[in-house]
């Protein structure tokens, strides 16, 4: 067996475990899988049945670090539809390696999910547009991370070495979730986000630099994700929730927790827009 097929077979045999595992709690096959941002975890709330497994009883998915939540993966019914929902989520700054940090996708698929939904919290960079609290839906992204959680030996049982960015996020549900805002008479931009791995806020010159690119948001999360979502060929669904303005020319010092207290704020529209759109679908 060749050093390659070694690897390969490793990351899906940790993906079938992972599976087999929650397999023994539910038989329950998510149509979409949730990932939820920074303070804006209170939709695992609107879960109807199913079961809450601990990460920590899931085989190889990473421990949540000290400081933070103990994570837990829900499995039932949104708006009648059954998801995969992670009540925590792994940052690469927290020095997660990008495959622990993707790995739960990986999960989420194999569990039978079409679909990923994710949501963060971000900074805007469009700041004549956005007002902070504002919800955005990602329309494409710039990988600024300077890592690929793609990089590696290649298993085409997994997705095909060299995946397109033409379409990561979903068209066809970008136009369910304006259709979902509209009903509920809800503002949504649209933007580009652009992925950097923190921990430390950017300077006034990333800013402008950043903005001159053609973003709108910046954030440490979400890119690897939605690479491996697209390498597994899964259809996504982005959306930021901006909390705080990001203007060179009038920067204030961060201040986390406002950024935290700006998330829950929104956290209700979030989760009505996410609720609708899945209905929608
Ligand atoms: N920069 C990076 N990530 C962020 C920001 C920001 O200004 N705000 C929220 N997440």
């Amino acid at each position: 067996m060749t050093m390659q097929t070694t690897v390969e077979g490793g990351l899906l045999s940790r993906i079938d475990n992972a599976v087999a595992a929650i397999r023994q709690k539910t038989s329950i096959k998510p149509k979409a899988g949730v990932i939820l941002g920074t303070g804006l975890g209170q939709l695992v709330n609107k879960i109807k049945g199913g079961v809450k497994i601990a990460y920590g009883e899931i085989p190889h998915f990473p421990r949540t670090t000290v400081e933070s939540h103990a994570g837990r993966l829900h499995i039932g019914d949104l708006s009648g539809r059954p998801v995969a929902m992670m009540e925590g989520r792994f940052h690469y700054y927290e020095g997660y390696s990008l495959e622990e940090v993707t790995f739960p996708v990986r999960v989420m698929k194999a569990l039978g999910a079409g679909i990923l939904i994710i949501s963060n919290a971000a900074g805007g960079l469009s700041v004549k547009e956005y007002r902070k609290g504002d919800l955005v839906l990602i329309k494409d992204h710039i990988n600024f991370m300077g890592v690929n959680p793609l990089i590696g030996p290649n298993d085409n049982r997994l997705g095909i070495r060299f995946p397109d960015m033409i379409e990561p996020y979903s068209e066809r549900l970008r136009k369910v979730a304006h259709k979902a805002a509209d009903k509920l008479k809800m503002k949504l931009h649209e933007g580009v986000y652009i992925g950097v791995t923190g921990p430390c806020l950017e300077t006034r010159a990333e800013y402008r630099f950043m903005r001159s690119s053609g973003a709108d948001l910046v954030g440490m999360s979400t890119v690897p994700e939605v690479i491996v979502g697209v390498h597994a060929q899964l259809e996504i669904l982005g959306i930021s929730v901006v909390t705080d303005l990001c203007d060179p020319d009038n920067l204030k010092p961060v201040d986390i927790e406002e950024i935290i207290r700006t998330a829950n704020e929104a956290g209700p529209r979030l989760n009505d827009l996410v609720e609708e759109t899945i209905r929608l679908l």
